[in-house]
């Protein structure tokens, strides 16, 4: 069987395992050792998979230039399964490792076809915004738009457009028309374009993102072999899990019940948990009986990505679900509880950070 993803499908991946046998993805867990302080996406197995993450941390441990780079479609309004992506830039750039964030305009504008004026402004309100509120420094992050970029970048773009068949686009994609095209090209020049002297010859990109980012990856790794005379180099990268959407589907801005946007009123957002699907059973009973099961539980899901980083109170969480001691209305009690003081916190800071997300003056001028 032919086994593809696409990227800019509605399709969640269910079987990640697969993407071992099949892409060859490597486990997160072979490298996990090597780490001193892991972040808890790591140890929970969260971020699942990689491609070359020993080479790029060996280089790390020996001082070698690398950097991180990721980015994101400014789709819609900014929910919890894009804080996981920020999570993991603030926990390198801790590290004191350089952070850069792409803000993929012209992909949102070319592929989901939204108007260029709201691109910009989800961009910079919603995108950068608040990643700098959920930690990124903005003195040391580079946040840039795929359209206001550097000359170079465009030319870069230009020349690995010889050395890529229609053929091979269509054997990672299916049918591809212009726009994908170029948001493959230019996303595949993203992960690469720092480890060109022009811009700074880094040694190693590591490029952490949700699994349905990896056909870019394996072709940017392709490229880059066949670019070597450019001097590009192949991206190292690392694969969480989706948060699973609220209604069980893909967690996703345009399905507003799905998702739990940092933006969420109060209101809205206990509203959103009371409705979560969860794993409970059909009575109370049956619950005290049988536990309930935390791993089909989306709920359970806020609490592991989100809500409880101490890995012993998850455990406690996990055990009274599995007991049956605690049943749904009570553990979403407390779900909301945690989140509705992280959201308030949050919204604090979100406001200064719209206008320093503002004062950078990264918006496109059309
Ligand atoms: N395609 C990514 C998305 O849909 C956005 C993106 C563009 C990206 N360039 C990137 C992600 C470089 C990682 C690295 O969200
Ligand atoms: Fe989910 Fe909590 Fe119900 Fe268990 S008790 S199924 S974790 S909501």
């Amino acid at each position: 069987m032919e086994l593809r993803i696409d990227p800019w499908g509605q399709e969640t991946i269910k079987e990640y395992e697969k993407l071992f046998e099949y892409f060859g993805i490597r486990p997160f867990k072979e490298v996990l050792p090597l780490i001193d302080k892991p972040h808890y996406y790591m140890t929970r197995g969260v971020i699942f998979g990689h491609r070359d993450f020993d080479k790029f941390w060996r280089l790390y441990k020996d001082n070698k230039k690398v950097a991180i780079l990721t980015g994101l479609m400014p789709s819609g309004k900014f929910h919890m399964g894009h804080k996981m992506v920020i999570d993991q830039l603030v926990y390198y750039q801790n590290l004191g490792i350089d952070v850069y964030v792409v803000i993929a305009d012209a992909e949102a504008y070319a592929v989901r076809k939204i108007p260029r004026k709201e691109v910009i402004e989800i961009g910079i309100n919603e995108y950068v915004a608040n990643a700098i509120a959920l930690g990124l420094d903005p003195k040391k992050t580079v946040f840039y738009f795929q359209t206001n970029q550097d000359p170079r970048y465009y030319r870069l773009i230009q020349m690995i457009s010889r050395k890529i068949t229609l053929n091979e686009l269509e054997a990672i994609y299916g049918e591809l028309e212009p726009s994908k095209i170029i948001s493959v090209l230019t996303q595949v020049i993203d992960v690469t374009f720092l480890t060109h002297k022009q811009f700074g010859g880094y040694e190693c990109i590591l490029v952490p993102v949700g699994a349905d980012q990896d056909p870019h990856l394996r072709l940017a790794r392709d490229v880059a072999e066949r670019f070597s005379e450019l001097g590009l180099k192949p991206p190292a990268s690392t694969y969480h899990r989706f948060m699973t959407g609220l209604d069980g589907g893909k967690m996703s801005s345009s399905r507003p019940e799905s998702a739990i946007f940092l933006t969420d009123s109060i209101k809205e957002a206990k509203h959103k948990v009371f409705k979560a699907l969860t794993g409970g059973r059909a009575t109370a009973e049956e619950q005290r009986r049988l536990g309930g099961q935390p791993e089909k539980c989306t709920v359970f899901e806020l609490y592991a990505y989100h809500l409880i980083q101490n890995d012993n109170e998850l455990k406690k969480l996990y055990d009274s679900c599995k007991l049956g001691s605690m049943l749904c209305g009570e553990c979403k009690r407390r779900a909301a509880e945690l989140l509705i003081k992280w959201l308030k916190d949050h919204q604090e800071k979100l406001a200064k950070a719209r206008e320093i997300a503002k004062s950078l003056q990264l918006e496109p001028d059309f």
